[in-house]
């Protein structure tokens, strides 16, 4: 008997990659498909072999087990909540949601369902950041203090739709989509964010319609002690880096390529050279420790680059997986989910305030 978890997949840009994703990594299969957009839909669904769904109800009242939810960001959390309401296991595009209501809203949904939720938080599943969290469990940046990342991203191509008008990535409704930043670093560190202060440089420069701010930056303050500094960038005209992290440690340091030739590097006291006021330290790649920490990633096949995202996701959905299965729980579960979420959520609140340093909820204690 076929063991294959059987997927409704919700919208159809990001979308297709997990069709072909399904492919690769096996033991899941889409079955159904839903997007507003009915030509689109019903093509790609005939071409799937799947059920085309109009609507939401009919989508959940298909023979699926889960979903993959993978519309645009102010719909992530309404659809999460029908679908855990429907007994459906969900995973879930980033960011969980835009509003503290909703955070609120979806882990009541979560602890009524037996049914599994986990943010699709990819990023986290980067060779690089895996390799990082490897190191750093075997101490070898002794002990973490400070971590940073960038997520840089000029995406102003997609802020108009075929008719002009605004798409939901300009429209302000996104908030700060800082997953891809905050979730790496809070892996690597196995830490929680306690307060956070944001500054935002205002939107309007490329184009008046827009308001929403240019670019967040936000400084973080971890449960055990630790000084985070995000920027969250998806305006600014430059080349992209949207994985780009850094690491101090007592013993260690790393930073992400940078671009222009540059790659990951590392400086470790138990490796390298002394670092001292008049003996300069020097970076060494990072990929020098690839073989040791994450032999099996680089025995990956080819087609695990399954999209634009190394072979992140060919990790990911394996865990979610097993977590429907029920061998183990979901590693970014509703309250990991929003871990990596509410920091930008209460970033709006700190702007309010003047950059004033804000305490991040711990969803557990709701
Ligand atoms: N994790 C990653 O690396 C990654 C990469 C790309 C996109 N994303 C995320 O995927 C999501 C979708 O992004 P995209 O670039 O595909 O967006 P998009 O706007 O290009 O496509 C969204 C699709 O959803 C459909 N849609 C719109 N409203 C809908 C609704 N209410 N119900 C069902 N379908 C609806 C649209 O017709 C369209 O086909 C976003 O949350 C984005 O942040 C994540």
């Amino acid at each position: 008997m076929s063991t294959d978890v059987r997927f409704g997949v919700i919208g159809l840009t990001r979308g297709l990659s997990f069709l072909r994703l399904c492919e690769v990594v096996g033991g899941a299969r889409v079955t159904a498909i839903h997007d507003t957009d009915e030509v689109r839909g019903r093509a790609v669904a005939a071409e799937a072999q799947a059920t085309y769904a109009s609507t939401m109800d009919e989508l959940l009242d298909t023979d699926i087990d889960a979903v993959v939810i993978a519309s645009p960001v102010p719909y992530h959390c309404q659809h999460a909540i029908q679908a855990l309401r429907a007994g459906k296991h969900v995973l879930s595009e980033v960011i969980a949601c835009t509003s503290l209501d909703e955070a609120h809203a979806l882990v009541d949904a979560a602890r009524n369902s037996d049914a599994v939720y986990m943010l699709a938080e990819n990023y986290r599943y980067l060779d690089e950041v895996e390799l990082t969290q490897r190191m750093v469990a075997d101490g070898r940046f002794g002990e973490v203090y400070y971590g940073e990342a960038e997520y840089l991203h000029d995406c102003r191509d997609l802020w108009y739709a075929e008719d002009g008008s605004l798409t939901w990535r300009a429209d302000g409704r996104i908030g700060v989509y800082c997953t891809h930043s905050i979730g790496p670093l809070l892996y690597i560190t196995d830490d929680r964010v306690a307060s956070v202060s944001a500054a935002a440089v205002p939107g309007g420069q490329f184009d008046t319609e827009v308001s929403a701010p240019v670019m967040h930056l936000l400084h973080l303050h971890t449960d055990a002690g630790r000084v985070l500094r995000v920027r969250v960038d998806h305006t600014s005209p430059r080349p992209h880096q949207m994985a780009y992290y850094g690491l101090q440690g007592t013993a260690g340091s790393f930073e992400s390529w940078r671009g222009n030739g540059d790659t990951s590097k590392v400086w470790l006291a138990d490796a390298h050279e002394r670092s001292g006021c008049y003996e300069a330290a020097q970076w060494h790649g990072l990929e020098e420790f690839a073989r040791h920490y994450i032999p099996e990633r680089l025995a990956a096949p080819p087609e695990a680059e399954v999209s634009d995202h190394g072979t992140s996701e060919y990790w990911m959905l394996p865990e979610f997986l097993d977590a429907v299965h029920g061998r183990r729980p979901a590693p970014i579960d509703v309250y990991r989910g929003l871990d990596y979420t509410l920091p930008g959520i209460f970033a709006a609140e700190s702007l309010a305030a003047g950059g004033a340093a804000i305490d991040v909820d711990d969803p557990r204690r709701w």
